[in-house]
């Protein structure tokens, strides 16, 4: 039986985390916050991030406020989160985006945006704008390749998980809500499809998961020994 998204969105009305950066069912939200919140997120738990979100918005309450500031206070703002060649392109972004009038929508426009790689363009058009993709995160690829049992090693396995991750919003509801369904999928690696002992048992896509029927799941995604 292939994964239902149905099944899924089901699961997420009931059991979606809060966030600051989330918008209340039914509500859209602001390219801004979504873009600041995913720059955050590449490296960084949701724990960790929290506090510096809901800073830089006090700080900088839009993307003009901040691509105005001195570059100095921007790193001293970002101070403790680590990574700093993401404040950096933070910083050029926003000063792109300032210039250019708005975030673009497509994933082509946000791709050719400094620090915004494929993941977060995903990100970015789904949440954001509503367009059907499915952003691959970390999270994504170990759903996937349980929910497939997709046994080779990452990386190298990393572009056939993505085909099957694109295949996971093959439905019209998934399609009617991509903010949701990608959020839905963040929230079952985060608390049930987790690294160690995942909490199949309350899993909305337990039956139809090739890699809990094969008794893998956990083990899963295998990683090339380093
Ligand atoms: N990780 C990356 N983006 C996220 C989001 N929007 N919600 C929860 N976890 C995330």
């Amino acid at each position: 039986m292939p994964p239902s998204s149905a099944a899924l969105l089901r699961w997420y009305d009931r059991h979606r985390r809060t966030l600051p950066w989330r918008a209340l069912p039914g509500r859209t939200v602001d390219p801004y916050h979504v873009w600041l919140s995913e720059i955050m997120l590449q490296q960084t738990t949701v724990a960790a991030v929290i506090p510096y979100y809901h800073r830089f918005l006090d700080l900088f309450p839009a993307v003009g406020d901040l691509a105005r500031t001195e570059s100095d206070t921007v790193m001293a703002a970002w101070a403790g989160l680590g990574y700093y060649a993401r404040a950096r392109n933070l910083h050029a972004c926003a000063r792109a985006v300032a210039a250019a009038g708005g975030f673009p929508r497509d994933m082509a426009g946000l791709l050719a945006l400094p620090g915004v790689g494929t993941y977060t363009a995903a990100a970015i058009a789904a949440i954001a704008f509503g367009q059907p993709v499915v952003p691959v995160d970390g999270n994504v690829e170990r759903v996937t390749s349980r929910l497939f049992a997709l046994t080779d090693p990452l990386p190298g396995s990393r572009k056939t998980i993505a085909r099957h991750a694109a295949t996971l919003n093959d439905s019209a509801e998934a399609r009617a809500r991509p903010s949701d369904f990608a959020q839905a999928l963040f929230d079952l690696g985060a608390g049930i499809c987790t690294p160690r002992q995942p909490a199949c048992a309350l899993c909305p896509w337990r039956e139809s998961c090739a890699g809990l029927r094969q008794g893998i799941a956990a083990s899963l995604p295998a990683k090339a020994p380093r």
